[in-house]
């Protein structure tokens, strides 16, 4: 993945259409979704975002969310009560512009089904030294927050990095 060709590309756009992918779709793209709708700051002269998440499992299609992630959300003035669980192939084939994996498996997968390898990122590329975000399926309550706060941080530099002006010379907002 080449991050600054990927990004470079993107800044020239109007809209980037971004979709954090994890396995079911219910505990930390969802989550991820809810995160990046509540960080990002909307201006004139930058690319629009928009934000969507999906499963590549379809284990969970139309299921609401795990209550676990729903809880750490609204802990932190979320709201992500209302999503419901899709799957990736959904966006097989639109023009999605940047698939955001959790970890290195959903990575593998998207690839196996098709995507395109230049618009797939790993959320721990985003300033977090390449780590995996884990699956906090089978854990505790401890697991959702360490979930919470690695995906505050990737978001975060994610959205600085695509918080640019595009009039004329670039310009960090
Ligand atoms: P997620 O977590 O990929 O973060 O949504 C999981 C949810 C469900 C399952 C696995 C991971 N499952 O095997 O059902």
């Amino acid at each position: 993945m080449k991050l600054e060709s990927t990004f470079a590309h993107l800044r020239e756009q109007e809209r980037v259409q971004i979709v954090f992918v994890c396995l079911g779709n219910i505990c930390r793209s969802p989550l991820a979704e809810g995160i990046a709708n509540a960080l990002y700051k909307p201006h004139a002269n930058a690319p629009k975002l928009e934000f969507s998440s999906a499963g590549t499992s379809g284990f969970h299609n139309g299921d609401p969310i795990d209550p676990r992630s729903i809880a750490i959300a609204r802990e932190n003035g979320i709201d992500i009560a209302h999503y419901t669980s899709k799957q990736v192939s959904l966006y097989a084939h639109s023009d999605v512009d940047l698939l955001v994996a959790m970890d290195r498996s959903n990575y593998a997968t998207l690839i196996a089904m098709g995507f395109e390898s230049d618009k797939i990122a790993l959320l721990g590329d985003f300033g977090l030294d390449g780590a995996e975000v884990p699956d906090p399926y089978y854990g505790g309550a401890d697991g959702f927050a360490k979930v919470f706060a690695m995906l505050q941080g990737g978001i975060s530099n994610l959205l600085a990095s695509l918080s640019y002006s595009r009039s004329g010379v670039w310009k960090r907002l």
